[in-house]
């Protein structure tokens, strides 16, 4: 079940100063970035975090070993590698971190599970919202939501073909968390499905770079008027791994992030 709203937002009355100067700047760059909509809404920036903390993000990565193979079916190298692996910031799993790691990643999950910033998102996207679910501008934004929060390494060979997302996802973002500018190519793809008469081709619209303290969110959209198609070519000629994090607003989750809604797969929308 979903935990009531006021109830959830209290959680963050505790003051946390740092929490809430990140918020501030991650507010601000939601408004500045301009939002595309063509082929779906979608928007895309340089600069979202705080320059000192997205420096100790960088240097409080949990350890490799610590992090889960997403797919050993759809993210496997031939050498038997998982090429997609992830740490669900979790309370639990913060918990397990080092004590100097824990404070970075709490706060970055108390700004982004904020109530204030799921509306801002929402808001940001509200023209394919408002059409994906037949409501207003005033009830897209006050939409409730569960959350997936995870740190993702992505190394040489994967790839994942374009998609939309499934449909229990509301809203993508997903923040570069790029060393320097020697990994611009490794970006996102915004595709275009063309239509033939057997079955269809995909017309590369845009890739995002790859750069330092960059990300992109999208309204997932899988209707017949409008798709949410995005992927990313294999990772060739790289070596290394692209460190990135996932903010997923979903309609439900397995998952709590700092007392998030927590429900099970099957449990009804809401
Ligand atoms: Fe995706």
């Amino acid at each position: 079940m979903a935990m009531p709203e006021t109830q959830f937002a209290e959680s963050h009355l505790v003051a946390n100063t740092r929490a809430d100067r990140i918020f501030d700047h991650m507010i601000a760059k939601l408004h500045s970035v301009p939002l595309e909509t063509d082929p779906y809404c979608h928007y895309y920036g340089a600069g979202w975090f705080p320059d000192d903390f997205y420096a100790d993000m960088l240097a409080n990565f949990p350890d490799p070993k610590l992090y889960e193979p997403l797919n050993m079916r759809l993210y496997v190298r031939p050498d038997g590698e998982s090429s997609r692996d992830q740490f669900h910031l979790t309370e639990d799993a913060i918990a397990k971190l080092p004590p100097k790691s824990q404070q970075v990643w709490r706060d970055l999950v108390d700004v982004v599970t904020r109530p204030e910033y799921r509306r801002a998102t929402f808001a940001k996207l509200a023209p394919d919202l408002t059409k994906r679910f037949g409501i207003s501008k005033d009830a897209v934004v006050d939409k409730a939501c569960a959350y997936e929060v995870r740190l993702v390494r992505d190394t040489e060979d994967y790839k994942i073909k374009p998609h939309c997302d499934g449909l229990n996802k509301i809203v993508t973002t997903q923040f570069y968390l790029a060393p320097d500018m020697s990994q611009m190519d490794l970006g996102t793809s915004v595709y275009r499905r063309h239509k033939k008469l057997f079955g269809s081709s995909f017309e590369e619209l845009k890739r995002f770079e790859f750069r330092p303290n960059s990300g992109y969110g999208f309204a997932v959209s899988d209707s017949r008027d409008k798709q949410s198609w995005h992927g990313r070519e294999t990772l060739s000629n790289f070596k290394g791994v692209r460190n990135t994090l996932m903010v997923l607003f979903q309609q439900t989750s397995p998952n709590s992030y700092n007392g998030s809604p927590r429900t099970d797969k099957a449990a009804a929308e809401y």
